[in-house]
């Protein structure tokens, strides 16, 4: 895996942090005041979390897993932001909680976290970043318990094969080695940020997802793809008043898939 990719990633993940901390998708006074940050698609598959150990893998500046520490649980997360692992230390402090987290590039977490897991937990955004699912599937089966779960929330690839500035298909669905690259500018929860970098990135079919799992022996005991996204990510969405964001259009797309595994 060239490090290449993780270094120009990484930059940008640290410039996105501090942009989501002011915005309005992150909204962070919500949060601060004690607000779930979790959305209804994953809390509606999780467990009860109380007294359950989670690692969060991909866990940006720690709202979700923080939100789990709330409920009870005994969070681990894993970022490679300097940025986001700052600020997920800072507001564990703030918030009085007892969640760890580690600085580290995901495939390097053996390195930095010990023991087994009751729950493996990674959702919206954590895939696109990773150039080898299989390993990362190895890793995160490796940090569960037997009959621990592995909770799974992304996009659905379908919705990454587009180009939605002028609506075409313009990317491949099934996963290939050499990334997508292209220039960002701003983020996706603050599009006029001051942000201008490279990004690299994958799209994994649902097979390329389910088959290195499969193949670890995981028992897939929930599936499901949603025709909604909880955010307001993808061109002239609407949908703010349910919080089920759709495109105008008749064709309707999957948005977003989960997946509860079974170790
Ligand atoms: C969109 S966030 C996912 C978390 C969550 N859905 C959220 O929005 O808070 C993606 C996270 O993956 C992290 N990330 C990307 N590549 C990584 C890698 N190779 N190792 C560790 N973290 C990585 C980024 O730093 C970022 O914080």
């Amino acid at each position: 895996m060239k490090k290449e990719y993780f270094e120009t990633n990484k930059a940008l993940w640290n410039q996105k942090t501090p942009a989501h901390l002011t915005s309005k998708m992150y909204d962070m006074e919500a949060f601060l005041a004690g607000k779930n940050s979790i959305d209804s698609i994953v809390m509606d598959k999780m467990e009860d979390v109380k007294g359950k150990s989670i690692l969060h893998l991909q866990c940006h500046f720690g709202q979700d897993s923080l939100s789990l520490a709330r409920l009870g649980a005994k969070v681990t997360g894993v970022d490679f932001s300097g940025e986001a692992i700052k600020t997920a230390h800072q507001l564990n402090e703030q918030l009085g909680l007892d969640a760890t987290f580690v600085e580290c590039n995901v495939y390097d977490t053996e390195q930095h976290v010990e023991g087994k897991f009751d729950i493996v937990f990674a959702s919206y955004g954590f895939l696109p970043w990773l150039p080898d699912f299989t390993e990362w599937a190895r890793i995160a089966h490796s940090y569960l318990k037997t009959n621990g779960r592995m909770y799974l929330t992304e996009f659905h690839p379908t919705m990454n094969m587009f180009d939605w500035e002028n609506p075409k298909a313009a990317y491949n669905y099934f996963h290939s080695e050499t990334p997508f690259e292209e220039i960002v500018q701003g983020t996706y929860a603050d599009k006029d940020a001051d942000i201008s970098s490279k990004e690299y990135f994958w799209n994994y079919s649902i097979h390329e997802v389910m088959q290195p799992l499969l193949k670890l022996g995981m028992q897939l005991i929930d599936f499901e793809e949603y025709d909604y996204s909880p955010y307001d990510l993808f061109n002239d969405t609407k949908g703010e008043k349910e919080g089920k964001y759709r495109m105008p259009i008749e064709v309707q797309f999957p948005y977003v898939w989960s997946m509860v595994w079974r170790k």
